[in-house]
């Protein structure tokens, strides 16, 4: 019996010193951790027995030839397990389980007595590691020069890519195999007004990639709190994809003091594209929040003074004057242009259209003063977010709207002037609060002041995350465009509703737009972080349509379009995932087709449950959801510029009960280019056993609402053929 006992510890402390295995709770995924012959950590993760990340290094590097990243010895390993249960505030889902296997090794640099802690989470579908670094004499204060985490892939798998930009993700995908990424190098020069700033072989993450053997694989981050963004870096002979952080006006990574942590690293990865989108392990690497009552929160469909600015007929700014200082400028002695679009007036129409159509908000942009200078210009006082334009009457409005209750949402555009905003943030949630406004968009358009600074950088992530806080303080919803893409963190802040972080369908207005695949990619990248105000809802499809009505663009048409149909800007409800959606055309656009219309009125924001029925980056999604405390289902089916039949089996509803269903389908002659907006509606009824077949024109998609069926409606609706 001893020696049986000596024989199983000398087996431990054999494969102690060499390696360590994990698996996830459903045993497919496995990770292998170990030192190699220089004590320089390594992981390798494989899923059903088929390589995932081959044996990658791991460690950092700090400033002063300073590594931390080989000499290491074991020290000692736990590993625990974790099953438990948590409902999120708004959610696709009701409720969430965090089930997971961890594995903790901590390590120990002899020679210069430093102690870092390497933890490991396995899901069902997926892995996050991070790195830890207690708080010891020998290690207090850390400057990160670069991480060196490594994922070495074990194929040249087909990607969905966005070239790694310190500044931006706005960007269209490119679908290549890993080893032809070829992101365009452009760095700008230190003086320049711009907001490029590629990394060579750079990519950034949500990293999508699916190997020839069918395996869907997802690399990103949970958690991004005190630290840089994360991009990646090929090395493409190796095909090893190295962590590169955004760096500070110095050339920094990061600034920590222990004890600290990096935020998790994750690798999703699954043989079914639509498991891969449901995962919820980015969400359960996040903090839970701390915020008590949270009954403040709500989900918010939105209409607003918007689009108009962006199809350019109306102007953000009052005057056309230009080159106004914030202070000393007599806003009301300027002459008005006339196409102000946040006046008085107008707003109140925009009320009235949501009052009356049960909208929950209004977001009204251009509203203060600031915007007749306020783009391009790396200058620090641009808005002070307390004072509107002479022709916008904030206590007036205040009023109106609470007479109709609707709810007016804020904005503020810092133009990237961050230290302005920074300056003035209470007295601008104080204003907000008592002009009655609980929700704010914040932007972030051009270059960062303090200047060197990056979108993506530790200082940046710093400032989204205090305004997320900051927000909650005040019991403020937010909305972030141009932020460094979500990791997660609306489960710590749950006020914090949406984030843009992409490029959305306002690049369809002004540019090239977003190809008919955009929308099919989307939920694979940029999503997998969080949701984001894509702004769907666009009916009036070609932009030509506003040239005649545009007073001061050139007036030749641009050829511009939104790249989808009509009815696959409806689906967007339902595919794009987001507590936060805008009804984002003019209110002209859908009193002109009511009918269609109906489908954004009755969509939820707030879900009890999702199934995704069918999945492939790239190609298609079809989506149900169910509305939150509601016997009451959606489907969304988006299609790329290929036309399909889409598939949607039924039986999640209640068994031996009947449903109507309202179809909001492309026409048959519907194309996203030749006829975008032809669109046809039905009711039929359906029960737990019927299969939908959905045809989806290029560039098309499907909408369905699924309510119970009355006594009535079985007499009139016929049954689905
Ligand atoms: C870019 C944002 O994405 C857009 O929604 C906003 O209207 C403009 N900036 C102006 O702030
Ligand atoms: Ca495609």
């Amino acid at each position: 019996m001893k020696s049986f006992k000596l024989l199983i510890l000398l087996l431990f402390m054999i494969t102690w010193s060499h390696a360590q295995v994990i698996y996830s709770p459903s045993q497919q995924i496995r990770v292998k951790f170990a030192l190699n012959g220089n004590g320089e950590p390594t992981y390798e993760v494989s899923y059903k027995k088929r390589q995932v990340i081959k044996s990658s290094k791991l460690g950092l590097e700090l400033n002063g030839a300073n590594q931390l990243n080989s000499q290491f010895t074991i020290t000692k390993i736990d590993s625990t397990q974790h099953d438990s249960t948590w409902e999120p505030v708004w959610g696709e889902v009701k409720s969430i389980r965090n089930h997971y296997n961890e594995l903790t090794v901590t390590l120990l640099q002899k020679a210069t007595d430093r102690s870092i802690i390497i933890r490991f989470r396995l899901f069902n579908d997926g892995v996050g590691f991070r790195y830890e670094f207690p708080k010891q004499k020998t290690l207090q204060h850390m400057i990160v020069k670069e991480e060196l985490t490594q994922f070495a892939l074990a194929g040249d798998h087909k990607t969905f890519w966005i070239p790694g930009d310190y500044e931006t993700n706005e960007y269209v995908y490119s679908t290549s195999e890993l080893s032809e990424i070829s992101p365009t190098l452009r760095s700008a020069s230190a003086d320049e007004i711009s907001t490029r700033a590629v990394i060579a072989n750079g990519v950034q993450t949500p990293l999508m990639m699916k190997s020839a053997d069918g395996l869907y694989i997802n690399i990103h981050e949970a958690a991004l709190v005190n630290y840089s963004a994360m991009h990646l870096v090929l090395d493409k002979q190796q095909l090893v994809l190295n962590a590169h952080l955004v760096p500070d006006a110095r050339g920094n990574k990061a600034y920590l003091q222990t004890p600290a942590s990096t935020p998790w690293r994750t690798v999703l990865v699954s043989d079914k594209a639509t498991d891969l989108i449901a995962s919820k392990t980015i969400l359960n690497l996040n903090e839970p929040t701390a915020i008590e009552n949270t009954s403040w929160i709500k989900p918010t469909k939105y209409v607003g003074i918007w689009w108009e600015m962006h199809v350019g007929t109306g102007t953000w700014n009052y005057s056309d004057e230009s080159n106004l200082p914030l202070k000393g400028t007599k806003w009301n002695e300027l002459k008005p242009n006339g196409r102000h679009a946040a006046n008085t007036q107008n707003t109140k129409r925009y009320i009235d259209f949501a009052a009356q159509h049960g909208f929950d908000g209004v977001l009204i942009e251009g509203w203060n003063v600031g915007w007749e200078d306020w783009f391009g210009n790396w200058k620090e006082d641009v808005f002070d977010f307390v004072t509107p334009y002479p022709d916008f009457n904030v206590k007036e409005l205040q009023q109106y709207a609470a007479s109709k209750n609707v709810k007016l949402i804020m904005h503020h555009e810092t133009s990237g002037s961050v230290t302005n905003y920074e300056r003035r943030m209470d007295e601008a949630y104080t204003f907000m609060k008592e002009h009655g406004y609980d929700a704010v968009k914040t932007g972030y358009v051009g270059r960062i002041v303090p200047r060197g600074e990056y979108h993506d950088g530790q200082w940046m992530v710093n400032h989204y995350n205090r305004v997320a806080e900051k927000t909650a303080q005040y019991k403020i919803m937010l909305d972030a465009h141009e932020p460094v893409r979500p990791t997660g963190l609306h489960r710590t802040y749950p006020n914090w509703l949406a984030s843009e972080a992409a490029r959305g369908n306002e690049f369809n207005a002004w540019s090239i737009g977003n190809p008919p695949e955009h929308e099919t990619i989307l939920p694979f990248t940029r999503l997998m972080g969080g949701p984001m105000d894509y702004t769907p809802g666009i009916f009036e499809i070609k932009m030509d349509y506003y040239v005649t009505q545009r007073p001061f663009n050139n007036q030749s048409p641009n050829g511009f379009q939104v790249h989808t149909t009509l009815a696959k800007q409806l689906a967007l409800y339902v595919t794009m995932y987001s507590p936060l959606q805008m009804a984002a055309d003019l209110p002209e656009a859908y009193e002109k087709r009511m009918d269609a219309f109906q489908f954004i009125k009755d969509i939820a924001v707030d879900w009890d449950d999702t199934k995704i029925l069918e999945a492939e980056p790239g190609d298609y999604l079809t989506i149900a959801r169910k509305a939150k405390g509601k016997n009451e289902w959606f489907i969304g089916s988006i299609s790329d510029e290929n036309s399909r039949t889409a598939r949607a089996i039924l039986n999640f509803l209640e068994p031996k009960k009947k449903y109507v269903a309202t179809l909001y389908l492309d026409a048959a002659n519907a194309h996203w280019k030749d006829n975008p907006m032809a669109y046809s509606i039905r009711s039929v009824l359906v029960d737990n056993t019927t299969q939908l077949n959905l045809t989806i024109a290029p560039g098309g998609g499907a909408a369905i609402c699924i309510k119970e069926a009355s006594a009535a409606d079985l007499k009139t609706y016929k049954r689905y053929k």
